[in-house]
């Protein structure tokens, strides 16, 4: 084999659930992560060494080299086998670069299977979700797909069940918003309020049994009732400019509107599909629509242009 591609989803957080700093700095979380249907690309290729393109939408904002997660991925993987990571990366981007979708941590987790399978390794799937769980916390659940409930630090994942299909509208930002800066920023806004923002003062993260009962049903009316994003505020902080796009979708016949993630990208939930397309084309050029969910990352067979 001399070349793999992996088709890899985004991400839409339905509930994100964010409870206190922890010492090691990270926050506990009950994240409910539901696979969409917008996608890279990642393809390994034999080479001399290791190496890192990209195309595609943003391309700009992302790093060439070993900090990228794509190549952090493929170096992992190489140590974990005692093997040299001599490989070419090339991601082909269609999910918004530091969007709130997970892009990076998708790239991730593609590069891990398609240097897996190139290097013909078949290290076992729990061995995979371990390694990606090291690299990222959202670095797992795309090797999942589907939904799932991520806690921990979102890394540690219970598949959930999901029905029917649910349509998406997803208003993309210029520019990005730092993951980091959005957590920092829920820090400041609870310590401003007077609540404090450790473990021990703000209570543990928990599931909205609403909401998977409304995923497992394929509700979308339910869902729309009950996603919840508590990077939100933090989110409109930073980037105030979101709450008018907010305002916009639901204006234009979203059930229900949220930053996805730490934003800057809004997920707009639609009754169906026909009312999915009008509210993009309310919300003009930055949005795209999406479904959910879709299946985990894949090796694509033939790789494309080796057929
Ligand atoms: O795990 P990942 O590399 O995606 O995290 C990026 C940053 O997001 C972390 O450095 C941290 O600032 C923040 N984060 C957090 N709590 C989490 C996940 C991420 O504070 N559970």
């Amino acid at each position: 084999m001399t070349a793999v591609t992996v088709r890899v989803p985004a991400k839409v957080n339905v509930q994100l659930a964010v409870g206190g700093r922890r010492a090691d700095g990270f926050h506990d979380l009950a994240n409910v992560f539901l696979a969409v249907g917008l996608y890279d690309h990642v393809t390994a290729r034999r080479a001399d060494k290791l190496t890192i393109t990209a195309e595609g939408r943003d391309v700009d904002g992302i790093p060439l080299d070993t900090t990228n997660l794509a190549a952090r991925a493929a170096i992992a993987l190489a140590e974990r086998h005692g093997i040299a990571p001599d490989v070419h990366l090339h991601i082909d981007k269609d999910i918004p670069v530091q969007g709130g979708m997970a892009g990076g941590s998708a790239d991730g987790a593609a590069a891990l299977l398609a240097c897996d399978a190139l290097w013909e390794l078949k290290t076992p799937m729990e061995d995979l979700l371990a390694l990606s769980g090291e690299l990222g916390s959202d670095v797992p659940f795309p090797l999942l797909g589907g939904a799932a409930l991520g806690v921990g630090r979102g890394e540690q994942l219970t598949a959930l069940e999901v029905s029917g299909t649910f349509h998406w509208v997803f208003a993309l930002a210029d520019g990005g918003l730092s993951t980091p800066a959005v957590y920092r920023e829920c820090d400041r806004l609870r310590r401003a309020a007077g609540g404090g923002d450790g473990v021990d003062e703000v209570p543990p993260p928990v599931a909205d049994p609403a909401l998977l009962a409304a995923l497992a049903a394929g509700d979308a009316r339910a869902l729309a009732g009950a996603l919840a994003n508590d990077l939100q505020e933090a989110a409109l902080a930073l980037r105030p400019a979101l709450a008018e796009t907010l305002a916009a979708g639901r204006a234009a016949g979203a059930l229900a509107g949220i930053v996805s993630g730490s934003g800057p990208t809004c997920a707009f939930l639609a009754p169906d599909g026909k009312a999915a397309a009008g509210i993009a084309a309310a919300l003009g050029r930055s949005a795209r629509v999406a479904e959910s969910p879709a299946a985990a990352a894949t090796v694509l067979h033939p790789t494309p242009g080796t057929a």
